[in-house]
């Protein structure tokens, strides 16, 4: 019986992963029989899929995003709702930006970031300590709370039932595992009465798990290339610019999925109605057509442009969010820890949807703490 990773109609580009010793292998876009989709790596391509009005979002890749009520199971529309889907995805988006304004996020920072100051100067330096037990998860659970205003005893009761929602988005082709995150994503709806859509469940959800993941990959890469820890560590006024490197370089989100609404030629593809696209994020993010040195992280790149949040018209509303939280979390860190080194083998989780350290086991030396 083949394995799950050894199953063909499961996508499994291994060089797609963060630890991997070979950089992902950029295609023109063809059709796999096996997976019965288009596949699409490169960044130019890409952003043309994001663009296309006539490919629409599908699931089997991302599900922390809630989808409109009328949506199939497929995450699309039904047939003769594509209107009412839209104009309920636009109305989410809409609510969700208003939450999400720039005095929300200041006021939200202002809250995370004592918190995770603290944090960081009672981490262990004698010792080796793991960063995503002992810092990136208690203040991602923490902002979670916060942004979806319900109190940090029930986020803690919740944690477990959303680490296994979680697990589902990470392996989007386990159908067992998805069935399970319906029912208990389902359960978890009564805990968060109000607010916009986007940010109840599903968003306490993306904060309290995918949040750390982000950030023990974001981290993971700072440990390959400890002269960038360095930098960061003596120039903290780099960490925008630096978080956005990390994202290209260390992004989480290893494919998205499409379905064509209407025949499309994209870049050459011909692609027919009906027909399923997989998006290879992290491989456009490290094209070298659109990135000088692409597998190289290099905190004083300037030129934005990564896809890990989407592009167009579906981009993640939480974009902005994810970035505060990353640098609120982060800076801290770095500021008091001028190196760290891996104490240990990373124990990596996770699937085709996104992979992430489970555990990130550190030695740190603290140096004199940076200001900005
Ligand atoms: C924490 C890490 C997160 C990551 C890595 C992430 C990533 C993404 C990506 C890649 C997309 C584009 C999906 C596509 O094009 O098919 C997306 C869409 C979306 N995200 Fe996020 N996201 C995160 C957190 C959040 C949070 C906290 C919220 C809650 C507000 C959120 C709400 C959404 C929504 C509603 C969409 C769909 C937008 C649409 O179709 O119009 N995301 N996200």
């Amino acid at each position: 019986m083949p394995t799950r990773r050894d199953d063909p109609s499961i996508p499994a580009w291994r060089e797609d992963q963060l630890d991997s010793l070979s950089a992902p292998e950029l295609e023109t876009p063809y059709f796999d029989g096996a997976l019965k989709a288009w596949v699409l790596s490169r960044h130019a391509d890409i952003l043309a899929a994001f663009h296309a009005s006539s490919l629409s979002p599908a699931s089997h890749a991302s599900d922390h995003g809630s989808q409109p009520s009328g949506e199939s199971a497929e995450g699309q529309c039904a047939e003769g709702q594509h209107d009412r889907c839209e104009r309920a995805r636009l109305k989410m988006r809409a609510e969700a930006m208003e939450s999400l304004s720039p005095a929300q996020l200041r006021a939200w920072r202002d809250q995370l970031a004592p918190a995770a100051r603290a944090l960081a100067d009672g981490l262990p330096v004698e010792e080796p300590v793991d960063l995503m037990d002992a810092y990136a998860r208690p203040l991602c659970l923490s902002l979670a709370a916060i942004v979806t205003g319900i109190s940090r005893s029930d986020a803690e009761q919740l944690c477990e039932r959303a680490r296994e929602i979680s697990a589902a988005a990470a392996e989007p082709y386990d159908s067992a595992l998805r069935r399970s995150a319906e029912s208990l994503s389902a359960g978890l709806r009564n805990y968060f009465p109000s607010g916009p859509e986007s940010l109840r469940e599903s968003g306490f959800v993306a904060l309290s798990q995918t949040m750390p993941c982000i950030l023990g990959n974001a981290w993971f890469a700072l440990l390959q290339f400890p002269q960038e820890w360095s930098l960061l560590h003596r120039e903290p006024g780099l960490m925008e610019q630096a978080i956005e490197e990390l994202l290209r370089y260390a992004g989480l989100v290893r494919i998205l999925s499409r379905i064509a609404t209407a025949d499309i030629d994209l870049n050459g593809a011909s692609i027919r109605s009906g027909d399923r696209i997989i998006l290879r994020i992290i491989a456009a993010n490290r094209d070298p057509e659109r990135f000088s040195h692409p597998n190289h992280v290099d905190l004083a790149r300037r030129n934005a442009g990564h896809l890990t949040l989407g592009a167009g018209p579906h981009a993640c509303v939480a974009a902005n969010l994810i970035r505060m939280a990353a640098i609120t979390i982060t800076r801290p860190l770095v500021q008091m820890v001028a190196s760290a080194s891996l104490s240990r083998p990373v124990d990596w989780q996770g699937g085709s949807g996104f992979r992430f350290p489970r555990s990130l086991w550190v030695h740190l030396t603290t140096g004199e703490r940076s200001t900005d």
